[in-house]
């Protein structure tokens, strides 16, 4: 991240020149069925993404994947959400129509009424240590 004087804020987002989105809510949440398909997404969450309800619910959540995330993270997330129930890890995401935004999420299994699988994503801002960190690591990983 570089601050600089050329940033924009608007609307609760701050728009870095390199790209980055930095968002002032605390959590952004969305939910999916079993097959990793949106069925839920906050107002937070559809900010930051850029998108409106019905361009994200029921589309697969690869949707907003950015390029930069390495397919491991994301075999590690559903081999966890499946076996464990749970599953914590930073993802960096592509906001619709440019930019990105990193988040710390943590994925957890749910059963609703009918006795179907969902999952949830909480997710919430990483400190700038952690997304550096996740950045070096991310950049060693396929
Ligand atoms: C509840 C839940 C939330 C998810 N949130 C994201 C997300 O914010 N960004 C993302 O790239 N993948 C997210 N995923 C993982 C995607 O389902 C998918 O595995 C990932 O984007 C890689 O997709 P691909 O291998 O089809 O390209 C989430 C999965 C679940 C179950």
């Amino acid at each position: 991240m570089s601050k600089n004087n050329n940033d924009i804020s608007t609307d609760g987002l701050t728009f870095l020149e390199d790209g980055e989105v930095l968002y002032d809510d605390l959590y952004l949440l969305s939910e999916t069925d079993e097959k990793g398909i949106v069925e839920y997404a906050s107002d937070s969450f559809l900010k930051i993404a850029n998108m409106t309800r019905d361009e994200i619910i029921g589309q697969p959540h690869n949707i907003v994947r950015h390029p930069d995330m390495p397919r491991a993270a994301f075999k590690m997330l559903w081999d966890d959400v499946q076996s464990k129930g749970f599953w914590t890890g930073y993802v960096k995401n592509a906001r619709k129509g440019g930019g990105h935004y990193w988040v710390y999420a943590t994925v957890l299994r749910s059963v609703d009424k009918n006795g179907n699988t969902k999952y949830v994503s909480i997710r919430v801002k990483p400190s700038r240590e952690d997304i550096k960190k996740a950045e070096e690591l991310y950049a060693t990983l396929a």
